[in-house]
């Protein structure tokens, strides 16, 4: 039977291309061929599979997530619907410290690692396992992959509450390398965290040392985000000069209404240290932070709104003071009582986010928790957000740099290769939207809405979502920081 033979696999007519370098927009049409851009510019006439009328839209690189907790979601929900829809077709797992590889079976999952798994379905005694599982399941998106500090703690000590022995050092260190050479592109930490707090900075710099050397980079979620931010950010700075290693700053912020308007300190003081050492920093766009909810009556100042709870589902959505006055117990009683349980924490100033997001060096990630029914909004509306409310609507920066923070720069800060721009002989991560009409719809009442202005999402080549709606595709890789046969 003869076939007909096509110049592509698909080919985008008509837009208007902003492809991730943050130069202005042209207008140029993108065929794509074999999973990989094969050509840009007027190419009217040629024929394809398929075509797709990109007049009036916008034709992007696909969105790079660069803060997720997706590593459990890429395999128990492989469609990633709430990435996939807001145009995202790449995440970077293994964020704050926590991965689920690698992971003995039947290993505790102390908060805030029950976040990324609340079945405990998964557990991959290797990093190498877990990337394996992911290239026989692929899901919808690409994903690079972090490992935590904080499981190759529970990994490898008894008990957490103290710092680690030279011995169990050495044994992280072993795990690092591994899951480096099995393809991780950085090691994640989370001293903010109970199972990692009692880590001195010793410690991080020791069992760092792999890192050193490999491009691969160092990611924290600081040990403060409040009142020691400044004592935080230079941690992070030393950590980074010590093991001569790139740095990145997780969802840059700044918590407790004592600390407001302090972003006028922390970014100059960022911008200092990029003068003499590799420093990023990732933000997400709503003054609401989510994570454990936690029981320190401390970390429960204002408003909380309870996201998930195992024993209390019919409570998600509902303020932490409200339930406290229906129990009448106190606030941090009624938190332990929910337990475990994810929050939302009204904690940040606005103006604080929009200075933070508009910084020059920001990216873009949505550290969105991918579990229960009521999840803060950023696992759905994150970048749609960015696009509408705050480039269009605010203009507090350019459509190109907005796509830019999500896109080129996100791929060459942890160094994914050939994504993140649009240029021939990439891979053919694409996105399709209007930039009129895109916004986010997802907000704390209804927090799981599709965005709206996305027409059409690529993944590797492969149509993933069109006319608002999945096409059931999962043609995601695993990415490496070098190219790898896989
Ligand atoms: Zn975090
Ligand atoms: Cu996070």
């Amino acid at each position: 039977m003869a076939t007909k033979s096509f110049t592509f696999d698909l080919l985008i007519e008509n837009g208007t291309v902003i492809d991730g370098s943050k130069k202005p927009r042209f207008e140029a049409d993108v065929g794509i061929l074999n999973g990989r851009i094969a050509a840009m510019g007027d190419l009217s006439g040629q024929s394809a599979r398929i075509t797709l009328d990109a007049a009036g839209k916008i034709v992007a690189p696909g969105f790079i997530d660069s803060h997720t907790h997706d590593d459990q979601a890429v395999l128990s929900q492989p469609d990633m619907t709430f990435k996939i829809s807001q145009g995202v077709t790449t995440v970077v797992t293994g964020n704050c410290g926590i991965s689920i590889a690698p992971l003995r079976e039947g290993a505790p999952m102390p908060a805030p690692l029950n976040l990324l798994d609340p079945d405990n379905s998964a557990r991959f005694p290797t990093f190498a396992a877990y990337l394996d599982a992911l290239r026989s399941n692929p899901s919808a998106v690409n994903v690079a992959a972090m490992v935590g500090h904080s499981t190759l703690r529970v990994m490898t000590m008894p008990e957490l509450e103290r710092p680690a022995s030279v011995g169990e050092m050495s044994a992280m260190r072993e795990l690092l390398e591994e899951a480096l050479e099995a393809g991780a592109i950085g090691m994640s930490t989370g001293t903010y965290y109970p199972p990692a707090a009692a880590a001195p900075t010793e410690e991080l710099i020791e069992v760092g040392r792999p890192l050193t050397g490999t491009g691969a980079l160092y990611v924290t979620h600081m040990r403060n985000e409040g009142d020691q931010s400044m004592e935080s950010l230079e941690e992070t700075f030393r950590i980074g000069r010590e093991l001569d290693v790139h740095v990145v700053i997780s969802h840059h912020k700044l918590m407790r209404q004592g600390n407001f308007g302090k972003s006028t300190i922390t970014l100059p003081l960022i911008e200092k240290a990029m003068q003499c050492q590799c420093v990023s920093l990732d933000c997400y766009p709503y003054n609401a932070s989510s994570t454990m909810l936690h029981s320190d009556p401390l970390k429960l100042e204002g408003r909380v709104l309870v996201a998930s709870s195992v024993p209390h589902p019919e409570l998600q959505g509902r303020d932490l003071d409200d339930i406290a006055v229906d129990w009448g117990v106190s606030k941090a009683e009624a938190a332990s009582r929910l337990q475990p349980a994810s929050a939302i924490y009204f904690s940040m100033d606005e103006q604080d986010v929009r200075r933070i997001l508009a910084f020059e060096h920001t990216m873009i990630g949505s550290d969105g928790i991918p579990t229960g029914d009521r999840p803060h909004p950023r696992l759905w509306g994150t970048f749609p957000r960015v696009l509408g409310r705050y480039s269009r609507d605010l203009r507090l920066f350019p459509l190109e740099t907005a796509v830019w923070k999500m896109t080129g720069l996100t791929a060459r800060t942890f160094g994914l290769p050939e994504r993140g721009v649009l240029e021939v002989g990439n891979h053919a991560d694409v996105v399709v939207f209007d930039a009129d009409t895109i916004c986010d719809r997802a907000d704390y009442q209804t927090p799981t809405e599709a965005a709206q202005g996305i027409e059409a999402v690529i993944v590797n080549g492969v149509p993933t979502w069109l006319n608002g709606m999945h096409q059931g595709a999962r043609a995601g890789q695993v990415v490496s920081r070098t190219q790898r046969e896989s």
